[in-house]
């Protein structure tokens, strides 16, 4: 997105059912918000086994991934696409490792949650998968573009 050789990128993010179940939702995106990205995506649903079964697709042989698909499809998540520099790499990073004990105190994982099966926030891996997830999960229409006075 953006100019030639702007540093702007998307990722995509979504709130598991448990972050809904807890009442994280604010908490969450205000991380998101204070770090300075700047939200073009939201939308709200219970997704569906198959939407889930390709947002996974890498996992498929893994012993998880059933109850991964129960977990994820047991409730709404909140879908959310955010823009800004280096927001694919950062986001990660806000969200800590996947294993809430290997994730540092100050990352959303590290600081909210206890179980890799239950570990909040999604985000997208990197520009691929990035752009990939976004496709899947929102349609042209439904992420926007608008701009700030000055764009941190
Ligand atoms: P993965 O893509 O490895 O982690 P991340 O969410 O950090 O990109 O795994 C996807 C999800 O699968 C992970 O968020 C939680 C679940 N999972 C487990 O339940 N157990 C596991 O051992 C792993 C590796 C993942
Ligand atoms: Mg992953």
């Amino acid at each position: 997105t953006g100019m030639p050789g702007s540093i702007t990128e998307r990722s995509f993010f979504a709130i598991k059912p448990d972050g809904l179940q807890r009442g994280l939702v604010g908490e969450v995106m205000s991380r998101f918000e204070r770090k300075g990205w700047k939200l073009v995506g939201l939308k709200m649903l219970t997704p569906g086994r198959q939407l889930v079964e390709r947002h996974y697709e890498e996992h498929a042989d893994k012993d998880f991934f059933e109850k991964l698909l129960d977990y994820m499809c047991s409730g709404p998540v909140v879908a959310m696409v955010w823009e800004g520099h280096n927001v694919i790499a950062g986001g990660r990073k806000l969200l800590g490792a996947t294993n809430p004990l290997e994730a540092g105190a100050g990352t959303i994982r590290g600081d909210l949650c206890t179980n890799a099966g239950r570990n909040l926030v999604h985000a997208s891996d990197g520009p691929e998968s990035a752009r990939r997830e976004i496709e899947l999960w929102f349609s042209r229409e439904e992420t926007v573009q608008w701009g700030r006075a000055t764009d941190p």
